[in-house]
């Protein structure tokens, strides 16, 4: 089957079939040897990116500016503040005009309830290729660069490989969803077992839990869901700790933090990092809250890849653009 890559928006994994993705981590680990030796590889030479945070970022941000710089290029770094969003233009006409004045539009809206609806709606009336750089449902380009990390460490076959997805307490702000929910989407498309684990009030939207358990099945894994850590680190091969908002519960973040604080002992240490497979790996998308999600000895540890995972950001942010700003005609 070909695929055709340009012009395609890339707002949920879920869009993308495996063969997609699989050409999406062949060509990210290209562009990857490429920058590693030196060699020039200006796919997008003279084109735009307009790249809209409504919230902040350093990797998201960052990846996608200096990838665009690295692809010959150039991306505009824009916020709501800067444009009149502030005074309440539209989305589809902000989408109709920069389509007009470049070849692509990212857009990070992390607002529940509103912010995939905006990407969404972007998409729809642009001419040009929409990335979701986070909205309040999924996280793509975090995730892509997740499985490309677990594909470095684990090779391509994930069969019988277990990752667990769990939720982590962090005291400095109710932090989205999309990050659980994206990995609980993609990681068993890729053939690993998932078990997501969360104390009851951080349970995660009906429709994306619905999603995975179809997915798991349609690739013959399992999918549990737990209400215990240490249970969910046993014997597992990639653990991914980190905290989210009681978002099916509540929109008040305070309320959401009184009841996360019930449950300050979530948190991965070298104990619970033992009870994981002797080779398991600890991811995190960062930011990571120290002392609370983590402890110092498990990210800066043996077994952390956040480095790498991080690094990977700028590999899949470069490989999303070739593809689908540049590629076939
Ligand atoms: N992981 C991630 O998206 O980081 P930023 O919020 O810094 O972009």
């Amino acid at each position: 089957m070909h695929s055709l890559y340009r012009g395609k928006d890339f707002i949920s994994t879920q869009d993308w079939t495996l063969e997609e993705l699989w050409m999406l981590l062949d060509v990210a680990w290209e562009l990857k040897r490429k920058f590693a030796l030196g060699i020039p590889h200006r796919l997008l030479q003279d084109k735009t990116l307009f790249m809209m945070f409504f919230e902040q970022s350093t990797r998201t941000r960052n990846s996608f500016e200096a990838g665009m710089t690295q692809l010959g290029g150039h991306a505009h770094d824009l916020t709501p503040d800067k444009m009149q969003i502030s005074h309440g233009e539209e989305a589809r006409d902000t989408a109709k005009v920069l389509s007009r004045f470049g070849h692509g539009i990212a857009i990070r809206n992390c607002f529940i309830d509103e912010g995939n609806k905006y990407i969404n709606e972007v998409a729809e009336h642009a001419h040009v290729p929409v990335i979701n750089l986070q909205c309040d449902v999924y996280h793509p380009t975090q995730i892509a660069a997740d499985i490309m990390t677990v594909v470095e460490r684990f090779g391509r076959n994930l069969r019988g490989r277990k990752c667990v997805v769990s939720w982590a307490y962090a005291p400095s702000y109710m932090k989205p969803m999309s990050v659980p929910q994206s990995l609980i989407l993609l990681m068993p498309r890729f053939g690993m077992d998932v078990v997501l684990a969360h104390p009851p009030e951080f349970d995660l939207m009906p429709h994306i839990m619905k999603q995975a358990e179809e997915n798991a099945k349609e690739a013959g894994v399992k999918f549990e869901v737990t209400d215990d850590m240490d249970a969910a680190f046993e014997g597992a091969h990639v653990v991914y700790p980190k905290s989210w908002g009681a978002l099916m519960r509540t929109r008040k973040a305070e309320e959401s933090m009184a009841m996360a604080k019930k449950y300050t002992d979530w948190i991965c240490d070298e104990r619970r990092m033992g009870l994981a497979a002797s080779d398991a790996i600890y991811m995190h998308c960062l930011p990571a809250d120290r002392g609370y999600e983590v402890t110092d000895a498990v990210i800066d540890g043996k077994q952390s890849v956040v480095w790498d995972e991080a690094e990977n950001r700028l590999h899949v942010a470069k490989a999303i653009m070739a593809l689908t700003m540049g590629g076939r005609p």
